[in-house]
C-alpha cells in the first residue's frame, strides 16, 4: 500500500519520512517547486532533529519520493494524506482554501477506491467539505468512484516531531467506514506495537479532539503565566509554586512552565479558530478569549520589564537576545515571542544583537533587510558574540546551550551584568553573588527601576 502525502511542511515531511522509515513507499507532493527541488537534492526546507537522516536514507533506498505533480503521485497510491497549511483567515477562522484545493485536485484524478486522510488541523465539519469537494469533481467527470474521508489529526511537537511521530502518545482516527478503518489500522500497525495507541472515533469527534487538546495546553500556559505575573507582584517565586502544584497528579508537571508567551504555528491559530467556530454558533468563549488575551499580553512582558529598567526611550541601548525560534529544537519563527520583543525594542530606538542555534537563516529571511543594513538588528555568529557591549541579555528561547553558560565570560562581555530571563532558566541565588542583576518571570524579583538610578549605566 503506497502513500501520497500532500504538503511537505513540518507535518507532511515528517509523516512521509516516518511512514517510509517503516517500509512504505511514499510520494510527497508540494506546490512549492523550490522545496521539492531541494528535497530531491537532499536539502531539507526545515530543521527538525533526526529528520534529515531518515529523509536521506529513505530517498536513497527508493522508498521516499518528491514531486510537484499530484496526479503522478496518485497513480501508484490509494491513500492520500492532506497535510497542507490551515493558516488563520482574516477573521481568525481556519483558512481551508489549501485543503479544499487539494480535495478538488484529488477529485479530478481519483481512479479507484481511495482513502483521503485529513491530517491538517481543520475545524469540525471539514471532512464533509472535503467529501463534497471531491464528489463535485467526480460528478463533473460523470464517474462513480467510492472513497472515504478520514480525520487523523497530528499531535507531533516541532523540535521532537520525528520522535513524537514514531512513538506517539496516541493516534486519533476519526472514521465512519469499516473499509477505511482497516486501512488506517494496517498503516499505523508499526507505530502501535507495544500497546494500543489508536483511538477510533467519529470524524467530527476527531476534528474536535485536536482543537480541544491544543486549547487545553494553551490554557495551562496562560494560566501559569497569569499566576507568575501575580507572583512577581507579591514577591513570591513561581518556580517553587510550579513544583508544588506540578507534583499533584491531577495537575501534572507538563505545560506549567511560566514564560514570555506561547508561539508557533499551532496554539495561537488553533485557539483563535476554535473561538471563531464557537462564535459562528453564537456561543461565547470567555475561557478561550482570556487564554488568548493573556498570551498576547505575556509577549509584551519582557519589553515592559526592560522599559522599567532602562526607560521608555531606548535610543543608544543595545540588547542581546538569546533565542529567536518560538521554542527550542526548531527554526520556526511563526508567532515567536522574540518577534514581539525585537519589534518593540527597535520601535523604542534600541538596537538588537540576536543569536539562535538554528533559526538564523530563517531570521535573515524574516525581518526587513533595512533593519540589518542600518545595523539595528544584527545576528551574531555565536551566543557570546551577541553579548559584546550589550546593555543586557534577554533570554527568550530555552535552547540547551543557553542553560549552563559561562557566567564569568558573560559578565566580561556585557556592558552591564544584567540578565532578563524569559524562561526562568537561571538560579537567581547563583547569579546574585556573581554580581548580576537578574529578573525572570514570576520570580518575585525585579530589576531595579530606572528611577532608582541617576545616570545608571554610566555609574556602573
Ligand atoms: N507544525 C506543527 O507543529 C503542527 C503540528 C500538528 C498539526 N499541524 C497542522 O498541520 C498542518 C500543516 O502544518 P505545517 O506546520 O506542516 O505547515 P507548513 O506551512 O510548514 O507546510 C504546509 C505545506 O503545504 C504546501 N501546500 C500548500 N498548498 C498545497 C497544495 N495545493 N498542494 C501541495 N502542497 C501544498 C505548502 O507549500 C507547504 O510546504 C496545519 O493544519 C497545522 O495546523 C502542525
Amino acid at each position: 500500500m503506497n502513500l501520497t502525502v500532500i504538503g511537505t511542511g513540518y507535518v507532511g515531511l515528517v509523516t512521509g519520512a516516518c511512514f517510509a522509515e517503516m517500509g512504505r513507499t511514499v510520494t510527497c507532493v508540494d506546490v512549492d517547486a523550490g522545496k521539492i527541488e531541494g528535497l530531491k537534492a537532499g536539502v531539507l526546507p526545515i530543521y527538525e532533529p533526526g529528520l534529515e537522516e531518515i529523509v536521506l536514507r529513505n530517498s536513497a533506498e527508493d522508498r521516499l519520493h518528491f514531486t510537484t505533480e499530484l496526479p503522478e503521485a496518485m497513480q501508484d497510491s490509494k491513500v492520500y494524506f492532506i497535510a497542507v497549511g490551515t493558516p488563520p483567515g482574516e477573521d481568525g477562522s481556519a483558512d481551508l482554501q489549501y485543503v479544499l484545493a487539494v480535495a478538488r485536485q484529488i477529485g479530478r484524478h481519483l481512479d479507484g477506491y481511495s482513502v483521503i486522510v485529513d491530517k491538517s488541523t481543520v475545524p469540525v465539519g471539514t471532512a464533509d467539505k472535503v467529501r463534497a469537494a471531491v464528489q463535485a469533481e467526480l460528478d463533473v467527470r460523470g464517474v462513480k468512484i467510492p472513497f472515504d474521508v478520514v480525520s487523523n489529526p497530528e499531535f507531533l511537537k516541532e523540535g521532537a516531531a520525528v520522535a513524537d511521530f514514531m512513538r506517539p502518545d496516541r493516534i486519533i482516527v476519526g472514521c465512519e467506514s469499516e473499509r477505511a478503518r482497516e486501512i488506517m489500522k494496517k498503516l499505523y500497525a508499526p507505530f502501535n506495537r507495544n500497546r494500543e495507541r489508536v483511538i477510533y472515533m467519529g470524524v467530527k469527534e476527531a476534528e474536535m479532539t485536536k482543537y480541544a487538546a491544543n486549547a487545553l495546553l494553551a490554557t495551562k500556559i496562560s494560566f501559569m503565566n497569569e499566576i507568575a505575573n501575580l507572583c512577581d507582584l507579591l514577591g513570591v517565586d513561581v518556580e517553587s509554586v510550579r513544583e508544588g502544584i506540578g507534583s499533584d497528579s491531577r495537575i501534572g508537571s507538563h505545560f506549567i512552565y511560566p514564560g514570555c508567551g506561547y508561539g508557533g504555528s499551532c496554539f495561537p491559530k488553533d485557539v483563535q479558530a476554535l473561538i471563531r467556530t464557537a462564535h459562528a454558533r453564537g456561543y461565547a468563549t470567555p475561557v478561550l478569549d482570556a487564554v488568548e488575551a493573556r498570551n498576547a499580553a505575556q509577549k509584551q512582558v519582557l519589553f515592559q520589564k526592560l522599559s522599567r529598567r532602562f526607560g521608555s526611550d531606548l535610543r543608544g541601548h543595545t540588547f542581546a537576545v538569546w533565542g529567536l525560534a518560538f521554542k527550542p529544537g526548531t527554526d520556526d519563527l511563526r508567532e515567536a515571542p522574540a518577534r514581539v520583543l525585537i519589534e518593540a525594542l527597535l520601535n523604542a530606538g534600541a538596537s538588537v544583537r540576536a543569536y539562535d542555534p538554528v533559526a538564523m537563516d530563517a531570521a535573515r529571511k524574516e525581518w526587513p533587510a533595512a533593519w540589518f543594513e542600518a545595523g539595528r538588528l544584527s545576528l551574531a555568529a555565536h551566543q557570546y558574540e551577541a553579548l559584546e557591549g550589550a546593555d543586557a541579555l534577554v533570554l527568550v528561547t530555552e535552547w540547551k546551550p543557553f542553560r549552563h553558560p559561562d557566567f564569568a565570560a558573560m559578565k566580561r562581555l556585557l556592558k552591564a551584568p544584567i540578565i532578563l530571563d524569559g524562561r526562568n532558566q537561571y538560579d537567581p541565588e547563583e547569579l546574585q553573588p556573581l554580581g548580576f542583576e537578574y529578573e525572570g518571570i514570576g520570580r518575585g524579583l525585579a530589576l531595579p527601576s530606572v528611577k532608582d538610578f541617576t545616570g545608571s549605566l554610566a555609574r556602573r
